[in-house]
């Protein structure tokens, strides 16, 4: 067997591919791709929750919003260690963010308008990240699949409290009920573009279902996902935006209308509602923090320097 012939079948016995491992050139720049772009959809995903965490309604949905906002940050840095190990520097990878280069997930383009868009977001947001991720604790790559046994962990308790959130407006005032409903009309359709474009339309599935790096297609985690939200949303008592949402007994799935494609590749391609204002927030960030990395650098020199008189 040669070296790709040997790797594809370490994948196929499901050894875990790491970071010394030999892999084919494809399968590490798949994998920097993604991981990186996940990184980004993390700390980007910080921005629209961050903008509730002083309006909150009470104190303890203050609480509650600050640890999950501080939670989106830490997946970041798993992930962005995880995709470090495979060569790529965290300055590159910031880079390629602030330039466009690399994409970040669609959905955090979107504005948070009310307090119930906090709870639309940890139930559909999170909730099909939930899906999205939990596959990846079995992906063939072995940094990231151990982040995301840590991350799903975390990801279950952001719905939960999304849906709960919920839950408690939609037994309120005909004020509270209307906003959940306007929140969820708004970001039903947005989170079911945030399992990427129909398989057909999808460069990347089939060879990373080859890889394992994905181990179920968009299609079939989008259809998981409409099946679990369908079923959710009656405990509400509040409905999806969706006139063809039908159970179809024959595919034992739920039917769906159709997606707006156009809108979701004008999101990825940059002229989504705030695709301006998060990476502005990002690269002001990065501008602001830059005498916190000069004064880290400067530390760390002078400490190895320090280790390295003290040596001789
Ligand atoms: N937003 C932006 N770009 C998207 C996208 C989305 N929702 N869905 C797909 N794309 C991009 C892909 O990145 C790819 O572009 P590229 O070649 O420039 O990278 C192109 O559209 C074609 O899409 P594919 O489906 O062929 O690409 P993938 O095989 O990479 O699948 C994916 C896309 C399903 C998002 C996959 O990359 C993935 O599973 N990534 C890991 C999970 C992730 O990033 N989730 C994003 C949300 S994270 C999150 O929600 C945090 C939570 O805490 C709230």
């Amino acid at each position: 067997m040669n070296l790709e012939e040997n790797f594809q079948q370490k994948v196929d016995d499901e050894i875990k591919i790491e970071p010394k491992d030999w892999m084919p050139e494809k399968y590490r720049q798949t994998l920097i791709r993604q991981i990186s772009q996940h990184a980004h959809s993390e700390i980007v995903g910080m921005l629209p929750e961050g903008n509730w965490i002083t309006r909150a309604p009470s104190l303890r949905r203050k609480a509650i919003l600050i640890a999950k906002v501080q939670d989106e940050a830490g997946h970041g840095l798993y992930l962005y260690s995880a995709a470090e190990t495979l060569g790529i520097s965290r300055d590159e990878m910031y880079d390629q963010l602030h330039t466009g280069k690399a994409k970040y997930s669609s959905i955090f383009n979107y504005p948070t308008l009310t307090w119930a868009d906090i709870g639309a977001i940890g139930w559909l947001v999170d909730g099909a990240a939930i899906l999205n991720q939990i596959p990846l604790c079995r992906t063939s790559f072995g940094p990231y699949a151990r982040a995301m046994v840590r991350v799903c962990k975390e990801e279950s308790f952001h719905q939960r409290q999304g849906f709960e959130l919920l839950l408690t407006l939609s037994q309120g005032t005909e004020a509270q009920k209307k906003m959940c409903q306007d929140a969820i009309n708004r970001w039903w359709w947005p989170s079911l573009m945030m399992f990427g474009p129909n398989d057909d339309a999808s460069p990347h599935t089939a060879q990373s279902m080859k890889w394992k790096i994905k181990r179920f297609t968009n299609d079939e985690l989008r259809q998981k996902f409409i099946d679990m939200i369908a079923e959710q949303v009656k405990v509400l008592n509040m409905t999806l935006p969706d006139d063809e949402l039908k159970w179809n007994e024959e595919r034992k799935h739920y039917d769906f209308g159709k997606i707006n494609w156009e809108e979701f590749w004008q999101v990825v391609g940059g002229n989504g509602p705030c695709n301006k204002q998060r990476l502005d927030a990002r690269k002001n960030a990065w501008a602001d923090g830059e005498w916190v990395r000069e004064a880290a650098t400067a530390y760390a020199e002078k400490k190895l320097a320090k280790q390295t008189t003290n040596a001789a």
